[in-house]
């Protein structure tokens, strides 16, 4: 890994994607010095310039963007230099029309948006690497390039093709991590249904079929799609890493995005930057911008990351889309800063004129600078963040660990479980919200996070679990550490293969617990617990029939046939303790026994402060906390600190 030289400096970068090939040069002029005037100092630069900077096959115009950027490097601004590969100009799909992507139900995705390749083309591979070639060569010592930005958004529209091409890259990909047929065969389970596969060529992607198609076909299939983006992404890295070793690469994330496996991906680039576009008319916005931020950090191991997009005002591709009011701008920015962001930054610099984006917001929005609020407060706010540099030598402080990983995202959320109405995102907004809540902060940890980090390890769910993980879970808790573990985790194997011996297989021993059956709950159906000092609270969704093994139970059911038996527990297990939580609690009750668990585990909250304030600490190097207090109210509040 090459330093993150530009984000480890005393500053806060300050601009947003930059797409100047859609205007004349004299409003080039016109953008630098508005730009100075609102503290901007990098830009993307060309993401989507590839039609403009190779009009033809190997015809290429590098002019205008030498003119651009020798024009931003005059004004002070930085470059995160586009590779340009995110969108292939409509030459190719005409000269190599089996480049385009084909759906799961053989339908090809012409161009004319924006994306339209196939994750294995041939031809896109050979074109992008030539022109990323010729943009490192050509721009390595260029003083303007703080870092490159590749391609965009990878997956956003395609994130999978079952063309096939890409089913020979899955054959491909197959062999390598079965090498036989027999292999396959029994990580596949092909003894149901009458699938054996008896030739390699048998095999396809999950293309549409009768009804459910293998889970373990499936479950490759993302692996597989996952790592061909990744491919793709280190096939421009290995380039630029060859002519520009000390400059960093970085490719927006959209935050918690179910095709690609970013914890995987980040060990592939030297700073992580999210996208982000939490929808303002959303109550849990804010909650769910912090989700994000922290994931980036986390994503990192800590490490500063750039917010790369975010819109000052609207986006313009929901059905509707709500203004941030005054003022939120600057609030969410700021929440990305206190959740260890080093740059602030938007989609777009200038708003569009024409095309699918002309009614995106934007710094510098249709109407002008005069008399605009978003103006006002963009600027306003890029000069604030130029008092702020020292911040961006320091690290958020977070006690708490919450585990995510994709596989089992992946495996959660395919067909034909107890019920489909379980999912990763409610799973974690069930942990993340009250401990949001809180003011306490986490971070998000990953199977191959040092969890002894961290005084308490939440798992909102893991149904897929490796036999490692498993171990290092329980020698984490023997250790004396804390973990709180969500219902549906521990039921499967890396194959989707149920683990034998009574649910949670791998981790009855750590819980002191057997699940004998689950019991989905149907829509609008609840039942109640009784926690052990008489409170109680409602629950949905699920419930398991819990057998204790040396666990003490918390709460139990009071309805159905399980009533009586256990629906929280815990379980004292080495140095350690470790909590189980078989149903879902109404968000209060969830609230409380987090806290409860927290204190416990000796995870305090550092401040008392109305719901709606928000509160996160970053430490500089000398071990001095900095506060950041984000009011998400109208009305004024009082905050105490209790370190
Ligand atoms: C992002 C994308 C940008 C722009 C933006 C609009 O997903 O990277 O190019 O489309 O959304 O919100």
């Amino acid at each position: 890994m090459t330093s993150n030289h530009f984000l480890d400096q005393p500053r806060i970068w300050y601009g947003g994607d930059y797409n100047p090939e859609q205007w004349p040069e004299e409003v080039w002029r016109e953008d630098v010095r508005l730009m100075q005037a609102a503290g901007v100092n990098l830009v993307s630069l060309g993401i989507f310039s590839w039609a403009w900077l190779e009009p033809q096959p190997g015809q290429y115009d590098f002019g205008w963007l030498d003119r651009i950027l020798d024009l931003l490097h005059a004004h002070g601004v930085h470059a995160c230099l586009a590779t340009a590969t995110a969108s292939p100009p409509p030459w190719l799909a005409h000269r190599h029309p089996e480049s385009l992507p084909v759906t799961a139900d053989g339908v090809t995705l012409w161009p004319g948006g924006r994306q339209a390749y196939c994750l294995h083309s041939e031809a896109y591979m050979q074109h992008a690497s030539a022109l990323v070639t010729l943009l490192a060569a050509r721009y390595k010592e260029h003083p303007a390039l703080a870092a490159w930005h590749i391609n965009n958004e990878y997956g956003c529209h395609v994130s999978e093709c079952f063309c096939d091409v890409s089913a020979a890259a899955f054959r491909t990909w197959l062999q390598a991590r079965y090498g036989t047929l027999d292999a396959l065969n029994h990580a596949w389970g092909t003894a149901f249904w009458s699938q054996r596969y008896g030739q390699w060529a048998e095999i396809n992607p999950p293309r549409r079929a009768p009804t459910f198609a293998n889970p373990t076909q499936q479950l490759d299939w993302r692996r597989f799609s996952s790592d061909s983006l990744i491919a793709l992404h280190d096939m421009e890295v290995e380039i630029l890493r060859r002519f520009t070793p000390q400059t960093p690469v970085t490719t927006n994330f959209m935050g918690f995005f179910k095709p690609a496996d970013y914890r995987k991906w980040a060990h592939h680039e030297d700073t992580v930057s999210l996208d982000t576009y939490p929808d303002p008319s959303d109550s849990f916005a804010a909650a769910q911008n912090a989700a994000q931020c922290d994931l980036s950090r986390s994503l990192g191991d800590g490490k500063p990351w750039m917010l790369m997009e975010q819109t000052p005002s609207a986006v313009n591709w929901r059905p509707r889309n709500v203004l941030k009011q005054p003022g939120q701008m600057r609030l969410w920015s700021m929440q990305a800063v206190a959740r260890g962001a080093n740059t602030v930054m938007f989609f777009q610099w200038r708003a569009a004129k024409a095309g699918a984006e002309k009614f995106h917001g934007a710094l510098v929005p249709h109407v002008g600078v005069e008399n605009s609020r978003v103006w006002r407060e963009v600027s306003a706010l890029g000069n604030e963040l130029q008092e702020l540099g020292p911040l961006a030598q320091s690290r958020v402080v977070a006690d708490v660990g919450i585990l995510v990983d994709w596989q089992s995202w992946w495996a959660l959320e395919q067909d034909s479980k107890p019920s489909t109405a379980v999912t990763f995102y409610d799973r974690l907004a069930t942990f993340y919200g009250p401990l949001y809540a809180a003011n306490l902060t986490t971070d998000f940890v990953f199977t191959d996070s040092d969890f002894a980090n961290y005084k308490l390890l939440v798992i909102p769910n893991l149904y897929l679990v490796d036999d490692a993980t498993a171990a290092r879970l329980e020698a984490y808790v023997a250790a004396g550490g804390t973990a709180v573990i969500g219902f549906f985790s521990g039921i499967v194997d890396e194959n989707e293969h149920i683990r034998l011996g009574g649910y949670p297989a791998p981790f009855r021993k750590l819980l002191g617990l057997r699940v004998e059956e689950f019991a989905p709950m149907a829509e609008g159906e609840s039942n109640t617990v009784r926690f052990d000092d008489g409170a109680t609270a409602a629950c949905d969704l699920w419930a398991d029939v819990i057998d204790l093994e040396g666990a003490t139970a918390l709460a139990a059911f009071t309805g159905n046939f399980f009533a009586g038996q256990p629906a929280v527990t815990e379980h004292a297990f080495g140095q350690g303790r470790a909590y189980y939580i078989g149903t879902r609690l109404a968000a209060e009750a969830m609230g409380a026994l987090l806290g409860r668990i927290c204190h416990a585990a000796g995870v305090m909250p550092p401040v008392s402060a109305p719901p709606g304030v928000e509160v996160v600490r970053r430490r500089t190097a000398e071990g001095r906390d900095l506060w950041f207090v984000l009011n998400h109210r109208p009305e004024l509040a009082t905050v105490t600190l209790l370190v």
